[in-house]
């Protein structure tokens, strides 16, 4: 079983590149078999989820064809079924994104209900409550979602929640409805304006992507196009705040730091040094870090897809912070990991309660989920000692050469898989 193991306490210093947008591209590949002509994207992050969700693709007829580690050719002209296997949704939750673009295409899909996760509950109504609006009947049953229809029409629809995947997968299929459809209480992340300027890229008549209120004309059919996915926020983050547990001072290129102007302000307000470029950021980690309060958000708030790694850094941040985390019923599991670390974190419903410690010191330690997996390698980066870390294939799923960007940095971590490897680092680092 692969695991990290690390030697924490060296502050991260240096230069990292941050890979293209796992969630804008998990949306923009499914979008990519609209349309029958070629279309090729480039800055695609190199991860598991990728290569899982174009396997999907691959499995419904489409042609893929890799051009390079970060880049791929999709000709949805060859699909032969608008039938989702169990396999590729049961790997991952973004698969629910060919219902929206089979339904807009062929005006009938069918998908398997996506499993439930680490973090909460991931509900779908708004998802059928959008394809129901663009008159597509909906049912449930047997584990799989089905809609189908004779022609899908523009509607005007409010979300009840605002919803990154309903608002991608109601988007991909009215970009093909007759008439305008107008989607009010949007989500605003920078993957959903992704998703709707790589659908304009290929046609699509899509305005106010970024804002609440998103409104779409329908066209006939889409055409091929070559798009680049943007830099990824929560990668970018991630790297933010692991300069910042580790006292470092690390520059992040690629980013767009209008992305990241929550991150950014809430570590100037516990005490970084924050400086901006065009495309990079960079984050100078005082020697004392202040504590502060978090609430995530959707964008333009701080993400919960960083809540985990802000939550690890003021847990070595003097006085009491407090984490309140609004959008998943269940993403503080990785506390009790992080207590066995020395954190003094105190769990109260939604609300974490993070009593800042000196120091935290190296565990063996299992990761719940993704973004729960890079905040604790983090506290190992931190820590005082040695840390192992099991399970982290959930971390590879999401981060492209996650340790070997951090040993660029300095920081001591590798990847093994036996006790024997742990014992060669440890005598190779001490
Ligand atoms: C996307 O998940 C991201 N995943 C998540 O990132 C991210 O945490 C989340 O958005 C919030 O930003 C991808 O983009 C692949 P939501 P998604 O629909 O679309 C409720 C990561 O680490 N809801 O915005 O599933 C839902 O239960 C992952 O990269 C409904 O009630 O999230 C949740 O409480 C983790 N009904 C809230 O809305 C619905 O029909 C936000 O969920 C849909 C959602």
């Amino acid at each position: 079983m692969e695991q990290y193991v690390i030697k924490g306490g060296i502050p991260l210093i240096g230069e990292v590149e941050i890979g293209g947008a796992k969630n804008a591209a998990l949306a923009v590949l499914t979008a990519a078999v609209m349309c029958d002509e070629p279309v090729i994207i480039d800055n695609i992050p190199d991860i598991r989820d990728i290569g899982v969700l174009l396997d999907s693709i691959k499995r419904i007829g489409a042609k893929v064809e890799r051009i390079g580690k970060h880049s791929v050719k999709i000709i949805g002209k060859t699909i032969d079924t608008v039938r989702v296997d169990y396999d590729s949704i049961k790997k991952i939750r973004a698969s629910y994104y060919l219902l929206g673009a089979l339904l807009g295409k062929y005006k009938k899909a069918e998908v398997p209900l996506p499993g439930g996760c680490n973090i909460g509950i991931r509900a779908i109504d708004q998802h059928k409550k959008g394809f129901e609006a663009l008159g597509a009947k909906v049912k449930i049953e047997h584990g799989m979602i089905m809609a189908e229809t004779n022609s899908l029409k523009g509607c005007h629809l409010y979300f009840d929640v605002v919803s990154v995947g309903a608002t991608i997968n109601v988007m991909l299929a009215a970009a093909l409805a007759e008439g305008n459809t107008i989607l009010e209480n949007a989500a605003k992340e920078p993957h959903v304006v992704d998703a709707a300027n790589f659908l304009n890229s290929m046609g699509a008549n899509i305005k106010g992507a970024g804002t609440d209120v998103i409104r779409i004309k329908g066209v006939k059919s889409l055409h091929g196009t070559e798009y680049s996915i943007i830099p990824d926020q929560i990668e970018a983050g991630t790297f933010m705040l692991a300069a910042a547990a580790t006292k470092g001072d690390v520059i992040v290129r690629n980013v767009i730091p209008k992305h990241l102007e929550a991150i950014s302000a809430k570590l100037t307000e516990i005490g970084c040094q924050i400086t901006e470029e065009d495309d990079a950021v960079r984050v100078f980690g005082n020697s004392e870090l202040k504590h502060t309060q978090i609430k995530t958000l959707p964008y333009p708030g701080f993400p919960t897809d960083m809540q985990p790694q802000m939550t690890v850094t003021l847990a070595l941040s003097q006085g009491t912070s407090i984490v309140t985390e609004t959008i998943f019923d269940n993403r503080f599991k990785y506390v009790d990991e992080l207590a066995r670390m020395g954190a003094v974190i105190k769990v109260e419903g939604n609300t974490a309660i993070v009593d800042g410690v000196r120091k935290l010191t190296g565990a063996e330690i299992s990761v719940p989920d993704l973004r729960a997996g890079a905040a604790l390698v983090i506290a190992g980066l931190a820590a005082d000692g040695y840390t192992v870390i099991d399970d982290i294939q959930y971390i590879e799923r999401g981060y492209e050469n996650f340790d070997e960007k951090l040993r660029q940095l300095g920081g001591q971590i590798k990847r093994v898989t036996c006790e024997k490897d742990i014992q060669r680092f440890k005598l190779e680092v001490c």
